[in-house]
């Protein structure tokens, strides 16, 4: 059976690089099953994923009606070989960090046995800032993997630090450590 990578987008200007994750990883063999934050459905709607990822994309709702009656945070959880987070949000940084699990994607780290592996992009102050700092120095001490963000052009025009990862090497990365 083919490895499950269950990818987590979130409200980033950099979305749609994780379309192009997304077929990387296809490519190479893996599933893909999307789950959209809130914010990230502002950028790009679901449907663009689905037709993307080949599976239906979950949503932030947890309360929608379960299709059956299996609980999605769980089973997606149990069904992950790599939880890869692409992009990762400083929010979502934080909230990991804090152990906060108030939405789907949230809900699916919080209970995954699997690696989790997130691809931050974000402005260079939110990424400079000390609690996102802490933020992540805390999860990588707890076994959590960080690719990027690297130097380049940020939505604001300036060039500097918090550009997301190349696609190739996010996808070579999560191969690597698909369990
Ligand atoms: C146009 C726009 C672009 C944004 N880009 C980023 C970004 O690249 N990185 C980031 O950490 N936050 C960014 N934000 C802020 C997040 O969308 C905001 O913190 C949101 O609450 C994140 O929610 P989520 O982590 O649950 O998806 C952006 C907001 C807007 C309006």
């Amino acid at each position: 059976m083919k490895k499950h990578v269950i990818i987590g987008v979130t409200g980033s200007i950099a979305c749609y690089k994780a379309l192009e994750v997304i077929r990387g990883l296809r490519k190479i063999g893996l599933s893909t099953e999307v789950v959209l934050t809130k914010e990230a459905e502002e950028f790009i709607r679901p449907i663009l994923f689905q037709a993307i990822s080949g599976n239906s994309v979950i949503t932030s709702d947890l309360f929608k009606s379960p299709e059956g009656w299996d609980m999605a945070h769980v089973s997606l959880a149990d069904k992950a070989d790599l939880v890869l987070v692409v992009p990762a949000t400083a929010n979502i940084i934080g909230k990991v960090a804090s152990g906060i699990c108030d939405d789907m994607l949230t809900c699916t780290i919080c209970a995954t046995q699997s690696p989790v592996l997130f691809a931050p992009a974000m402005n260079e102050g939110m990424y400079k800032n000390k609690i996102v700092e802490a933020n992540i120095q805390k999860l990588k001490k707890l076994d959590y993997k960080f690719t990027g963000p690297i130097k380049g052009t940020l939505a604001c025009g300036s060039e500097a630090i918090g550009h997301i990862q190349d696609v190739e090497i996010i996808v070579k990365e999560a191969r690597r450590l698909v369990k």
